[in-house]
């Protein structure tokens, strides 16, 4: 079994490029299966979600290629709208081909993703959305079968501004005839590079970013040469490893205005935050102080996908936080894993309450979720002595090596094979 080793208390100094965003290539990639003409993505980070994703994309008969970080996509080939549970259970966001392939095969097939590791992960809202498209939805042994001939324009409140179903709908609508409108539209900056990556195909889709979104059916997308923006989350990442841990980082391509609630949270915690063009850096040197209360929320809010690394920042900070989970219901398994290291944490249904202690200390844990994971190897950085993480299978969903990154800035961490 692969593990991370870490030997804590190293202070972290140098400069990464923050690679692109999974959040991003993951509908993008799914997107492409509307166009019959070859795309050309930029910064292909090859985590192993995209690399799932990549993987349906030739199930269904498109072709991939991959020359360093440039992803070539040919999807004129493709001949299937099925996605069989073995391929749809690998990655969660195989539900995003089902908007995909309404809009290029009027059917789809998909076999449900079903929960994980931070929740039951519903799929209601997509599948209400395609409803009110017109598509006629069936759930029965564990696949979901929609055909949309009879699709049709409509306006889409939604009941929550979901992130995937936003992205669903937007894909299932481009290419049908008339003007469609998502309102309460999820407002994350992946949602704004989908319409950009969309329009670069020659669709229209106006209004990403804002709660409505409003696309206007064109008959048929081109291929385009496409550069998803960077990982906000990973770049959230490494600004409270070294908030954790001190010293100066430089993080390359991460835009600032996409982390607006970290870096206010951050600031707040004797560290100095500088932000130049599509540059951030963070320099710490000293024990970093409790922010009080944090809620995760939709954005521009605290993301979900921060809030166990900031739980982890928490629990070795100078004075007590309270953090409030509203965004997944199961999001604090990283928890006990870091009460084994000497952490000082109470949950309470949707409530972390944590006490800072001074140090932490190296133990043997458990990754259980792909940013529950990473919280483990920020804490491990400051941990006195070794901490050893397994299942580190979660993390690789959505960072690349991330030993070879923290290494260049100076930790002692290593990937081992059992
Ligand atoms: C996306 C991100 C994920 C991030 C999340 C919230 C991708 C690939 N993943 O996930 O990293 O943590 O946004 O920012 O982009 N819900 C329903 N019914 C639905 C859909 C969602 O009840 O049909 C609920 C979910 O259970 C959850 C909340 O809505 O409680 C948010 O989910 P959503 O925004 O859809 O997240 P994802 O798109 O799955």
């Amino acid at each position: 079994m692969t593990k991370l080793i870490i030997q804590g208390g190293r202070k972290l100094s140098g400069e990464l490029e923050v690679t692109a965003a999974k959040n991003s290539y993951l509908p993008i990639l799914a997107a492409c299966l509307l166009c019959e003409e070859k795309i050309e993505l930029h910064n292909y980070p090859y985590y192993s979600d995209t690399e799932s994703m990549c993987e349906i994309i030739t199930s269904l008969g498109g072709r991939i290629e991959k020359e360093g970080s440039v992803l070539t996509v040919d999807p004129s080939s493709l001949f299937s709208w099925k996605i069989e549970s073995e391929l749809a259970s690998k990655v969660r966001s195989s539900i995003f081909t089902l908007g995909a392939l309404l809009g290029r095969f009027k059917r789809a097939h998909v076999a449900y993703p079903g929960g994980c590791e931070i929740g039951a992960r519903p799929i209601d809202i997509h599948l209400a959305g395609f409803r009110k498209l017109g598509v006629r939805v069936e759930e029965k042994h564990g696949y979901i079968y929609c055909n949309a001939e009879k699709m049709h324009p409509a306006s889409i409140m939604l009941d929550f501004p979901s992130v995937g179903a936003t992205e669903s709908l937007i894909m299932a609508s481009v290419n049908l005839e008339g003007q469609t409108r998502i309102l309460n539209a999820a407002r994350e900056p992946e949602i704004v590079d989908l319409q950009d990556f969309l329009n670069a195909m020659g669709a229209d889709v106006r209004g990403a970013g804002s709660s409505e979104i409003i696309i206007s059916g064109v008959k048929k997308l081109r291929g385009c040469s496409f550069t998803p923006i960077a990982d906000r989350i990973i770049a959230g990442t490494y600004i409270i490893a070294t908030a954790m841990c001190g010293g100066d980082v430089l993080l390359n391509g991460a835009k600032a205005e996409h982390l607006r609630a970290l870096i206010d949270k951050i600031d707040k915690s004797a560290c100095m935050i500088e932000v130049k063009n599509d540059k951030i850096r963070v320099k710490s040197d000293a024990r970093p102080i409790a922010v009080g209360k944090m809620e995760t929320s939709v954005y521009p809010g605290l993301p979900t996908d921060l809030q166990a690394q900031l739980l982890a920042l928490a629990t070795i900070s100078e004075g007590s936080s309270m953090i409030v989970e509203n965004v997944f219901e199961s999001r604090f398994k990283h928890v006990p894993e870091l009460i084994k290291m000497g952490a000082d944490v109470h949950v309470k249904d949707r409530v972390a309450f944590v006490r800072g202690v001074k140090h932490l200390y190296g133990a043997s844990v458990s990754g259980m979720d792909l940013r529950g994971t990473a919280s483990l190897v920020l804490a491990g950085l400051v941990a006195d002595g070794y901490t050893m993480i397994s299942n580190v299978h979660h993390i690789d969903r959505g960072y690349k090596n991330i030993e070879i990154e923290l290494s260049k800035l100076g930790a002692d961490i290593k990937r081992i094979d059992d």
